[in-house]
């Protein structure tokens, strides 16, 4: 099936109140688009973001106050020390959290001030996000876990779904383990499944929590490979990593401290 039937045919913008705050006539699918100013607009732009965590009478700050731009067709890291704040910076970005303050706009849409249900929609449509331990459903095969996001998104008759589905598997060299459940496959094919499924809706951005960080050094400079070529091939892709090797191979480190952008 050409790519180009799967192009295009991404889901509308879920409200137009999402839109730039700055400039309300700002075409929501700004991506890539040159501002007035003659700057390329970013895929991610975070603003003050700041949340915390209560923790009965006391409230814990995770984030204190992250700016962050991150342009179209970056390769970025993100790196710091265990409980700074990492995840949770992916999290606002991809949609699995919400900010307590702050803004956070991707693709031209202020995602914190979705509904928890357009959230939802939105993230499986435009994000493709991949975890340290894969998240694999165990009793689907490799096929049938690839194909979710779409059956989630309904995109496509069931046909062209599994279709797409196959292709992706192709891309990341699974080709001829589709019916494989995830125990019988090795941890490096568990995430190439996880990337396939990251990939079905075909979104601008994929983001990886440590996605390597559960694979051995082959295997995860492997995936390394896979992450650089969706990127050359024109994803924005976002990582966070323990592995200074592969942190210093992104276009950019952005290193966290105690919620907040230290570098
Ligand atoms: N649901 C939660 N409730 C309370 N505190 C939380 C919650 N989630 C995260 N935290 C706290 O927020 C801080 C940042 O957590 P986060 O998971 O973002 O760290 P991290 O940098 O990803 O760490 P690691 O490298 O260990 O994965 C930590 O101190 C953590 O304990
Ligand atoms: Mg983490």
């Amino acid at each position: 099936m050409p790519a180009s039937r799967w192009e295009g045919d991404g889901m509308a913008p879920v409200s137009e109140n999402h839109r730039h705050e700055s400039d309300p006539g700002r075409p929501s699918t700004a991506i890539g688009q040159v501002e007035r100013d003659g700057s390329v607009a970013p895929l991610i732009e975070l603003v003050g973001v700041e949340k915390s965590y209560r923790m009965g009478r006391l409230e814990y700050r995770a984030l204190r106050g992250i700016d962050l731009r991150v342009g179209v067709g970056e390769l970025v890291a993100v790196v710091g020390p265990s409980g700074s704040g990492k995840t949770t910076v992916l999290n606002v970005i991809s949609g699995i959290d919400r900010p307590s303050a702050g803004t956070v706009t991707v693709d031209g849409l202020r995602i914190d001030a979705m509904s928890e249900e357009e959230l939802a929609v939105w993230r499986g449509a435009h994000v493709g996000v991949v975890f340290q331990f894969f998240q694999l459903l165990p009793t689907l095969s490799a096929l049938e876990n690839a194909v979710l996001p779409l059956d989630f998104a309904r995109r496509g008759a069931k046909r062209e779904r599994f279709e797409r589905a196959r292709h992706n598997l192709d891309l990341v060299g699974l080709g001829d383990k589709v019916d494989h459940l995830p125990a019988e496959l090795s941890g490096g094919e568990q995430q190439r499944v996880a990337i396939a499924r990251a990939l079905a809706n075909d979104p601008k951005l994929i983001v990886g929590d440590e996605p390597t960080g559960n694979l051995d050094s082959v295997t995860a400079a492997e995936m390394f490979e896979l992450f650089t070529r969706l990127n050359v091939e024109g994803k924005t892709v976002l990582y966070v990593t323990h592995d200074l090797g592969l942190a210093g191979r992104a276009h950019r480190v952005v290193s966290i401290r105690d919620g907040m952008v230290v570098a």
